[in-house]
């Protein structure tokens, strides 16, 4: 049976392409029923509308608080009729109310190997401190900043004379593999 997922996103979506590229290559039984964004300029608003896929945008400085706004996604969410979420740079903590809704049905990615390295700079953190490997966490959420069960991981080397840009690429290449990989995977397994 086909399932449904929403993208949450915040900036680029260039794991949201390849999340939606993946699905159609692979034919795998996913709809992307709808992009989340936060982030009214977001270029990733353009590339979902170019794909047909339905956006919700949601400034939440237009609502009281935090509660107020999930409230208004966790109404779409089931509109659209959404088995589970995938969040693609949307950097913004999750509130308990899409947390009750979507219990162990919130992932996310992270371009570092968690614990290590969590929050808004995964990659330049990791870059700074000089490890040799570095690489990309998938794992559920809870109500922590990139906390949660680890779904995978996979390493990605910091090479002799790296820039940070040169990391970065080879980071989001290897992200751009390893989120429809792990996304197939739960699918088999049932777990969405
Ligand atoms: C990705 O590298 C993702 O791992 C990171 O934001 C980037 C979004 O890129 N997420 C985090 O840092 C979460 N703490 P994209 O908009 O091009 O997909």
């Amino acid at each position: 049976m086909t399932k449904t997922i929403a993208i949450f996103a915040s900036g680029n979506g260039t794991n949201f392409v390849a999340l939606h590229a993946a699905i159609v290559e692979r034919q795998l039984p996913v709809n992307v029923g709808l992009l989340v964004c936060d982030q009214p300029a977001a270029p990733v608003i353009q590339k979902a509308q170019a794909l047909g896929v339905p956006v919700l945008i949601v400034n939440f400085r237009d609502y009281a608080n935090k509660a107020a706004a999930e409230a208004i996604i966790l109404t779409a969410l089931q509109a659209h009729h959404v088995d589970a979420v995938l969040l693609a740079g949307y950097m913004r903590i999750i509130g308990p109310t899409l947390l009750a809704a979507y219990p162990h049905k919130i992932i996310n990615i992270h371009p570092a190997l968690l614990p290590h390295f969590p929050g808004r700079h995964g990659i330049e953190d990791a870059f700074a401190a000089g490890v040799k490997t570095t690489g990309v966490t998938i794992h559920f959420i809870d109500a922590g900043i990139d906390t949660g069960q680890i779904i995978d991981q996979r390493e990605v080397p910091v090479l002799p004379g790296d820039t940070v840009d040169q990391l970065a690429t080879r980071i989001h290449a290897c992200e751009h593999q390893f989120y429809p990989d792990v996304l197939q995977s739960l699918i088999n397994k049932g777990a969405i």
